[in-house]
């Protein structure tokens, strides 16, 4: 009896010796998590959804509308699908001529849009200023940075970024010689050619006409591309505005994360460093960055090469550099970098730390190498920065990576 009792007691402590000090470990662990998700994410005013239904509606029908590409085979929403978590599942898009969905749009032979497409939560919210994979569109304390110049559409950035698509070669239109004729400079005045003829097709379409005067309340004559765009605008921000996320949810003590996600967290907000870029409500710094992800297919400068940021800014320091991308949903958004290079969030991260480990070098020519050697060099900052992550610590930070979609 005694030996049994003792026993117990024996299990008893030895329970809250194990226990006792890994209960409150793990409270500690839970604080630290939550106080830095204070300080470097949630460290900014909930933004207000202001939307008008009508608008929205209209923008929603215009997202789906194949009609507005100068083709007519191509929508937004062929290229930013729900499925794929608003991007398109593809390495590189597939833009006009291209048919279905996902892989299907391989297959079907379109032209090759030479980026990874990008997602757009968020995207209309007050401090989401830069856009693009280049930042080809920014807004910086104030001025309005676009290839429009001065004569910019408006001075919301994701209005200007909604015009870009349309006129894009490759994207939603072709360089046939309808085109040729009048975008072959690339000036403003050619992309208001293709404005124009967009808007008749609005203006000859009795439904949309009447819809866009109502929702606009404007005289028939009034109606310009901008109403067009601004539509577009109210729609993704209805849409795609932010949720609360899983980990959001932890923070504000609503629910509890797995001690895997909540050391994968720790590790993205201490070890990782992975907060110093991904930071803000959006995960993003919003400036430019080089991280080894290989290029693959076409790039914007010539097959496999992609500048990236010196294409906006002609400055050899901003050679391979591109925006840091927000992490909303990142789970569901894969391929991954601008050139969705990375299949899986766990290869995503290797590249910013041990890119040789995926590369296959054997594979790639020697113009191919030498170019990756450019980046590698061009990426010394994150290289020389990081800490070494052994397989477990990267499991840990992808289980982390998805509680950032939304609960
Ligand atoms: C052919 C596929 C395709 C079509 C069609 C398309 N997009 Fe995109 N979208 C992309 C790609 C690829 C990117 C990234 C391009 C880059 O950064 O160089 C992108 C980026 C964007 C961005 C920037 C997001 C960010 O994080 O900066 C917005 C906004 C956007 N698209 C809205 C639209 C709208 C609105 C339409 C319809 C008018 C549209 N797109 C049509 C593929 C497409
Ligand atoms: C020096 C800034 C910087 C640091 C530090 C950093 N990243 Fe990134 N991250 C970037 C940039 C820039 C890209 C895009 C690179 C490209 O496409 O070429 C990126 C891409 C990603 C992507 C792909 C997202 C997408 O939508 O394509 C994920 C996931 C990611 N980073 C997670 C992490 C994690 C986890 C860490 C910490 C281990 C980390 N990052 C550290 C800047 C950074």
């Amino acid at each position: 009896m005694k030996s049994a009792m003792t026993k117990i007691v024996a299990a008893i402590s030895y329970i809250f010796l194990i226990f006792i000090p890994s209960v409150v470990l793990g409270d500690l662990r839970t604080d630290i998590l939550r106080n830095a998700a204070k300080e470097f994410i949630y460290n900014t005013v909930p933004f207000e959804t202001r939307t008008d239904v009508k608008k929205v509606k209209l923008g929603e029908k215009l997202f789906n509308d194949k009609n507005l590409s100068l083709n007519g085979d191509i929508a937004c929403a062929s290229c930013h699908i729900d499925k794929f978590g608003s991007a398109d599942g593809l390495p590189n898009s597939i833009g006009v001529g291209g048919k279905g969905v996902g892989v299907e749009r391989i297959k079907s032979g379109g032209v090759i849009v030479p980026r990874n497409s990008l997602p757009l939560w968020g995207r209309a919210e007050e401090d989401f200023k830069v856009f693009f994979w280049d930042g080809k569109v920014e807004k910086r304390e104030d001025t309005l940075i676009s290839q429009f110049g001065r004569q910019s559409p408006s001075t919301n950035p994701l209005i200007v970024a909604i015009h870009l698509p349309f006129v894009e070669l490759r994207e939603m239109i072709i360089d046939t010689d309808v085109v040729n004729t009048t975008l072959k400079s690339e000036t403003v005045e050619s992309a208001s050619k293709i404005y124009y003829t967009l808007l008749e097709r609005i203006n000859n379409n009795q439904n949309y006409r009447s819809a866009f005067i109502d929702a606009y309340n404007i005289k028939p004559s009034e109606l310009e591309f901008i109403h067009i765009a601004d539509s577009n605008a109210q729609f993704i921000q209805d849409k795609f505005r932010i949720r609360a996320s899983k980990f959001e949810n932890f923070v504000t003590r609503k629910s509890n994360l797995s001690s895997s996600e909540i050391q994968g967290g720790l590790i993205f907000f201490g070890k990782g460093k992975c907060v110093s870029c991904h930071n803000g409500k959006h995960y993003s710094d919003f400036e430019f960055h080089a991280i080894p992800f290989p290029q693959i297919g076409f790039g914007k400068n010539g097959f496999g090469v992609d500048y990236g940021r010196f294409n906006v800014t002609h400055d050899p320091k901003d050679l391979y550099k591109f925006r840091t991308p927000p992490l909303t949903n990142v789970e569901n958004t894969a391929p991954y970098g601008h050139s969705g290079s990375a299949q899986t969030l766990k290869e995503a991260i290797i590249y910013h730390i041990d890119p040789l480990r995926l590369l296959k070098t054997q594979q790639m020519s020697a113009i191919e190498r030498n170019e990756y050697y450019r980046k590698l060099l061009a990426s010394n900052n994150i290289l020389l920065k990081t800490s070494f992550l052994d397989d477990n610590e990267i499991h840990q930070l992808v289980q982390f990576l998805k509680t950032l979609s939304f609960d």
